[in-house]
């Protein structure tokens, strides 16, 4: 079972500059929310509750802001600060203690993940005992990825981390189910010639040991890396179309944790004072009437 997890939010966000240089890039707007609230709601639908949300060095008063402490949404929620950008696999041993010992789901604060039975999906890979899981999506350009080859069956044959030459068009995404071997394995990892600690280095690890298996999210999802100023729109584009034609928000954080039962009117309406006289609010008060 699986029932804690980390975000990575941090990273330089080099490539949007100069809207980074003040503000995170989680917290710049996806349409009408902070990013970081995309990926918090996946975790959420997951139904975890314990969550360590690790952030530039820095910068944590800025997310504190937003979110404090997660008792607002019946969770938990912890911070950690990343002194450098030094890869995705950091956030296993700047979350050990966290960890203590348990297996973990990690969410890139990059990532943003929508589509019909997404929920059952999550929740499935949240049974994860031993190994690790990761979940493929189908795109135009894997080789601005991590990319699994695939076997007839489904499974794992091979990865690569971003490969120039075309192995597979099934790109890794940015969120990962692992045991709590996962700390261990981590501590072997080489950096690589960019100098960072690579995903794929860790998930091929578990490869070679055969207990690596994937999930594919198929075209019926949507799954979107928001990386660029030009991904950052487009996410944004698709998030207000959604919202716009049929009335429900994607990652409304409080309509999760009040579905869940993590939290009762009482909470919703302390949110809409939080938020102030704003279209968000409005949503949360049609939810409660
Ligand atoms: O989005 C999925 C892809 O994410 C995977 O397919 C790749 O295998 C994986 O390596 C990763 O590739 P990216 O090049 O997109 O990772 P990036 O360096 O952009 O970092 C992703 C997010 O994690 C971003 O929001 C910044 C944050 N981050 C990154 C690093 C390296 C940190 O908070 N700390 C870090 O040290």
């Amino acid at each position: 079972m699986i029932n804690k997890a980390i975000i990575l939010a941090g990273g330089m966000g080099t490539r949007m500059s100069p809207l980074t240089k003040a503000v995170n890039k989680q917290l710049l707007p996806i349409y009408d929310k902070p990013l970081i609230f995309y990926p918090l709601s996946i975790l959420m639908l997951a139904k975890i509750k314990d969550i360590l949300i690790i952030v530039n060095k820095g910068q944590l008063n800025q997310y504190k802001k937003i979110l404090p402490d997660g008792k607002r949404l019946g969770i938990n929620i912890l911070y950690k600060e990343q002194s450098s950008p030094k890869g995705l696999p950091d956030a296993f041993l700047l979350g050990e203690k966290f960890i203590n010992n348990k297996n973990v789901a990690l969410i890139l604060g990059d990532n943003f993940f929508y589509g019909q039975n997404l929920t059952s999906k999550l929740i499935n890979c949240t049974k994860l005992k031993n190994g690790a899981k990761v979940i493929l999506h189908k795109v135009i350009k894997p080789e601005l990825f991590g990319v699994a080859k695939i076997s007839k069956t489904g499974k794992i044959i091979s990865l690569k981390e971003k490969p120039k030459k075309y192995i597979s068009d099934l790109a890794v995404t940015g969120l990962y189910f692992f045991d709590k071997k996962v700390v261990e394995y981590t501590k072997k990892l080489k950096p690589s010639l960019r100098n960072e600690l690579e995903i794929t280095d860790l998930l091929k690890i578990y490869l070679n040991k055969k207990k690596l298996t994937s999930d594919i999210l198929g075209r019926g999802g949507a799954w979107l890396d928001t990386g660029s100023i030009e991904d950052f729109y487009k996410t944004s584009a698709f998030v207000s179309a959604i919202e716009n034609r049929q009335g429900f928000k994607i990652a409304c954080l409080e309509e999760i944790a009040f579905n869940n039962r993590w939290i009762g009117k009482k909470e919703i309406l302390n949110a809409i004072q939080f938020y102030g006289k704003c279209d968000y609010s409005n949503y949360l008060k049609k939810l409660i009437s």
